[in-house]
């Protein structure tokens, strides 16, 4: 996919990146420039430069590299802090940065990530500017919802942490590109809700690829959430649907979580019944998202590129088509 992109602006975007890390105390911007070395899919700006040429854009604009490269900056500072909160020692494959370089700098360059970005979208106006700060806070909100107990957690407080820890970026790269494309308030509105159901069904499926997918598709080892008693949506379904083993592992008891019992878990709830009703929501989110992306083609003010509509269709398969 990054092959056919690369003539739509997405080594522009990389070399944005590659600037706004740039830092004269080195062993600030070593922690991002790990990160990146350690590869990483570049969803969000992807998703970005495919809305602006499915509404028209042949070229990004300089607006839309700097919103595609301000996201994924943004994504990165989430991704820092977000193995220090779930205590991951592994990140893309390898040594996460919290284990490598520690808590606080780790802490220090996720905050250095999202002052770039705010850089970067400072160029643009201030529709843009506002949804990125909207968005930045919701993230936050998402991340902070996942605490409390567990068997408290309905499918319903899943789904909206979803939306706000992941799908809050997903929403604002389809809505900021459609906006510079000059689609139409209508059509913007559509597309930050395609962005809005495609980042839930991302989420969703990350959640089940957390029990289904081997250590070398996560690039950490599966049960992480398990081990964290995060309110994934496998773990709230497989605590609702009242098995004994997710209640002895799930439910906190002053108990440590052994390596046997995650193993024991992982095996039990990824050949149970939860696994395909979580499915089934999760691809509900991506039919909302289809439907949200055809509304949006369709009220556009601007002429539709065909070939850019396709890549975008072919982007919301991708996400159904991970190994789960
Ligand atoms: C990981 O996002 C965090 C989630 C929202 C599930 P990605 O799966 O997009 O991470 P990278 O950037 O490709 O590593
Ligand atoms: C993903 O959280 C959302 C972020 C804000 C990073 P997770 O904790 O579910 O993501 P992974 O599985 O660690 O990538
Ligand atoms: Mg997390
Ligand atoms: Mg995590």
């Amino acid at each position: 996919m990054q092959a056919v992109l690369e003539l739509h602006g997405l080594s522009d975007v990389e070399e944005l990146i590659q600037n706004s890390i740039h830092s004269d105390v080195k062993a600030l911007s070593d922690i991002p420039r790990y990160l990146l070395t350690l590869g990483g899919k570049r969803i969000r700006p992807i998703l970005a430069l495919l809305v602006g040429r499915c509404f028209g854009m042949q070229r990004p604009s300089a607006a839309l590299l700097n919103i595609a490269a301000g996201i994924e900056l943004i994504h990165m500072a989430t991704l820092l802090h977000d193995d220090i909160i779930d205590k991951s020692a592994l990140r893309r494959h390898q040594e996460s940065a919290y284990a490598k370089f520690g808590l606080g700098s780790t802490l220090l360059a996720g905050d250095f990530l999202f002052v770039r970005a705010f850089g970067l979208c400072s160029r643009l106006d201030s529709s843009v500017i506002s949804w990125t700060e909207r968005a930045c806070v919701m993230l936050t909100e998402g991340e902070i919802l996942e605490d409390g107990a567990i068997q408290e957690k309905s499918v319903e407080d899943v789904v909206e942490i979803a939306k706000r820890k992941t799908s809050a970026l997903f929403a604002l790269a389809a809505q900021c590109a459609s906006h510079i494309a000059g689609a139409g308030a209508d059509s913007v509105e559509h597309a930050r809700h395609f962005g809005e159901q495609l980042g839930i069904a991302f989420q969703l499926v990350d959640d089940i690829l957390d029990v289904r997918a081997t250590e070398d598709i996560l690039g950490k080892p599966a049960g992480g959430d398990l081990r964290e008693r995060k309110p994934s949506l496998i773990n709230v379904l497989w605590l609702k649907s009242g098995d004994s083993i997710a209640h002895e592992l799930l439910v906190p008891n002053g108990k440590a979580i052994t390596d046997e019992s995650i193993k024991v878990g992982l095996s039990t709830v990824r050949e149970h019944v939860v696994v395909d009703e979580a499915k089934r929501l999760a691809l509900s989110y991506v039919d909302g998202a289809r439907a949200s992306l055809a509304a949006a083609i369709r009220s556009s003010k601007v002429k539709i590129d065909d070939s850019g509509a396709a890549a975008l269709s072919a982007l919301v398969q991708f996400v159904t088509e991970r190994d789960w």
